[in-house]
């Protein structure tokens, strides 16, 4: 309300039960809907109605109950038959205990509407209603209301902007059961992959080995070792305008891949290891007009490492992690990036959503994009 906007409230039964509908009403100045027949408006069917007005449909809190609903495609309350109907974006912040928030059953939903263009604002880590502490504590009300204003505010920025993205880890066969690997998750590439798209850019995501669905529009080329993603990248890298290289490639591989299962043995086992190749340094190399963008995970030293690398990759941009940093880095949903430009700027950022972590990296690169065109024109 304070940021100027008409805010129409619908209310599940079970939150009536914890708020009273006037409350809202008395906030809003406008009329609260529970029940699918209401009709404050003689001869308007209210879900058709608010489902065509609104600019946008927020969910927040979200119960778990909610969420398999929405997935489902159910219409059983006004709440998801209005999801249904609507056109609007639909933005949800979840709430509820740890426990149900990472059931696989609430995860699968959660990827169900990611893959539908539903976007969430991640629950927080904190202490429960219930007293129980982990993830599940529903996003803090500015960051919830900043989420809104960034849907509100974007349109199809990078519209006919090619983006070529690494993601995961790489895994380096020692022999047919075991593997050189590392902890990356490609959560952070997904989400960069999602946000790039989401801009209307056109977008090839490069994979490593990741249990995550893809974001929807994105196509995937899925690999298993570096030298794999190299020969992809190389394939794909003339025809992009932007190369952002996520992956957490491993930097070594076992000399020679046994081909049976090596046997278990008294004595030590020496595993020899050769140097894979710098997919992004090799491409930077070779770039012609595309704007390269690296990631850096570090855990000593942090910037004096990460600035060396943008230089010494001749990079555009690097977004720094610190992986030792509790909800930074690996396997977490949360990450706490720093910018570095070719031009000497630093951008610390607060930690946040990975997701919201890259619309803040996409707003970086269309703004070099911009300059980069600026320039050319000059
Ligand atoms: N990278 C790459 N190919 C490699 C290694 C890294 O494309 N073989 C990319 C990563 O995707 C990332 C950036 O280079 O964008 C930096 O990765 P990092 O592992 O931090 O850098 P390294 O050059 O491997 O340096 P080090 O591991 O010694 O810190």
């Amino acid at each position: 309300m304070r940021a100027g906007h008409t805010v129409r409230v619908v209310m599940t039964p079970e939150a009536t039960r914890l708020i009273a509908p006037a409350t809202f009403e008395a906030l809003t100045g406008n009329p609260v809907t529970v029940d699918v027949f209401d009709e404050p408006v003689r001869g308007q069917i209210a879900h058709i109605r608010l489902a065509q007005e609104s600019d946008l449909v927020l969910i927040a809190p979200a119960t778990a109950h909610t969420l398999a609903r929405l997935a489902l495609g159910l219409a059983d309350d006004m709440l998801t038959t209005l999801a249904l109907a609507t056109r609007a974006p639909i933005l949800i912040a979840p709430a509820m205990n740890p426990a149900m928030w990472t059931h696989p059953a609430t995860q699968a939903h959660v990827q169900t509407l990611q893959a539908r263009g539903v976007e969430f604002i991640d629950p927080t880590y904190g202490i429960m209603a219930c007293g129980d502490e982990g993830w599940g504590k529903i996003a803090d009300t500015p960051v919830i209301v900043q989420a809104v204003q960034n849907r509100l505010n974007r349109s199809e920025t990078l519209n006919g902007v090619r983006i070529l993205i690494t993601a995961g880890p790489t895994y380096e066969p020692i022999d047919p059961v075991r593997f050189v690997g590392n902890r990356s998750s490609g959560k952070m590439g997904y989400a960069v992959a999602h946000a790039a798209r989401e801009r209307g850019a056109q977008v090839v995501l490069v994979s490593g080995p990741s249990a995550l669905h893809p974001p929807a529009g994105v196509q995937v080329i899925k690999v298993q070792t570096a030298q794999q993603m190299y020969e992809a990248v190389s394939e794909q890298f003339d025809a992009c305008d932007v190369f952002i290289a996520t992956a957490a490639v491993a930097d070594y591989r076992p000399e020679c891949m046994l081909p049976y299962k090596r046997k278990r043995r008294a004595s030590k086992w020496t595993l020899k290891l050769v140097p894979n190749p710098d997919i992004l340094g090799t491409m930077a190399q070779r770039r012609t007009h595309q704007l390269l963008v690296g990631f850096a995970a570090e855990t000593d030293k942090v910037l004096e490492n990460a600035q060396y690398k943008l230089r010494t990759k001749d990079l555009d941009l690097l977004a720094l992690n610190d992986v030792l940093e509790p909800g930074s880095g690996f396997e977490v949903d949360t990450n706490r990036l720093t910018l570095l430009y070719a031009d000497g700027r630093v951008q610390p950022l607060p930690q946040m959503s990975k997701l919201e972590c890259a619309r803040h990296l996409m707003d970086a690169i269309e703004s070099l994009l911009q300059r980069s065109e600026g320039s050319s024109e000059s």
